[in-house]
């Protein structure tokens, strides 16, 4: 694939990616998984946005990613795509959507990218999905690929578990990397991996390697937004940097509301409504001015 230098254009495509590799650009990207916060990710210009099934945790409550559907996903994609202009909109496929054949990621992958909007859908594995990943990208959808740490495989690995730790299982990483590229996917993300492997397959590929938890050397990171913002109550793994405490944020101000209306300092006179008769003084003489 050859990169050649573009003018930065307004909209984040598959394409531009592989330029900013090659320009040494680093992507940025996180999940959003509603209208506000992915209005925001996008205004702050984010390179892509993932809809990620790590919602099923963060949003839903559910344990684990293993139960979320396709028209769950689908309720979470259809916000995001009405806030999202600029960045790259991708969309995990869940559990259960592709796994049984290649129809069936066929039939999935075009339920999230008509009915949702999806530009792009994201599936977890290597080698076991290249005939996956070549149909989809032949009827015209990118795919970004996904090893390493798996958390739809979270039964199989036994936890969530670092991946690539001997010689053997990077061997595995490397070639599951590369059997992606070959198959046509637009990028790969590498999950909770010893940053050495994650460095040798950014070097191997032409494509793009997103990281998280693989260290610094990926072509770009990515992170749940809710574990950046510290936003509710799944475990936050340890690579993932906290910028800021909304789940305190939120509650000491829900607190404070309700201290307000159990004093009655809320609503206030001018958070009120008042009537053109009324008779008490304070509100005949705002009336007054206001006229
Ligand atoms: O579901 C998710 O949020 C992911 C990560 C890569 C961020 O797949």
């Amino acid at each position: 694939m050859s990169a050649t230098p573009l003018e930065v254009p307004r909209k984040i495509t598959p394409p531009l990616l592989l330029v900013k590799k090659a320009h040494h650009e680093k992507i940025v990207c996180l999940t959003a998984n509603d209208y506000p916060l992915a209005r925001i990710l996008d205004e702050a210009g984010l390179d892509l946005l993932l809809v990620g099934d790590s919602l099923a945790m963060t949003r839903l409550g559910y344990d684990s990613t293993l139960p979320i559907t396709v028209p769950e996903m689908l309720v979470h994609l259809k916000a995001a795509r009405r806030a999202v202009t600029r960045a790259l909109l991708v969309a995990d496929m869940p559990f259960g959507s592709y796994q049984v054949d290649v129809k069936t990621a066929l039939e999935s992958a075009l339920v999230l990218v008509k009915e949702g909007g999806a530009e792009a859908i994201k599936l977890e594995g290597g080698r076991a999905y290249v005939r996956h990943v070549e149909r989809l990208v032949s009827a015209g959808i990118p795919v970004m690929g996904h090893i390493g740490l798996l958390p739809q495989s979270v039964r199989v690995m036994g936890g969530y578990k670092v991946q690539g730790k001997t010689s053997e299982s990077a061997e595995t990483l490397l070639r599951d990397a590369l059997a992606l590229q070959r198959a046509g996917a637009f990028a790969v993300v590498l999950e909770g991996m010893a940053q050495e492997v994650a460095r040798e397959i950014t070097e191997a590929l032409e494509i793009p390697t997103i990281g998280i938890g693989a260290g610094v050397h990926c072509d770009g990171q990515i992170l749940v937004t809710e574990d950046l913002l510290d936003l509710g109550f799944s475990r936050k793994p340890r690579f993932a940097r906290q910028y800021l405490n909304l789940t305190q944020l939120i509650s000491n101000a829900v607190r404070q509301f309700k201290q307000d209306c159990v004093t009655e300092s809320f609503p206030s006179h001018d958070e009120s409504y008042h009537s053109d008769h009324a008779s008490d003084p304070v509100t005949a003489a705002k009336q007054h001015a206001d006229r």
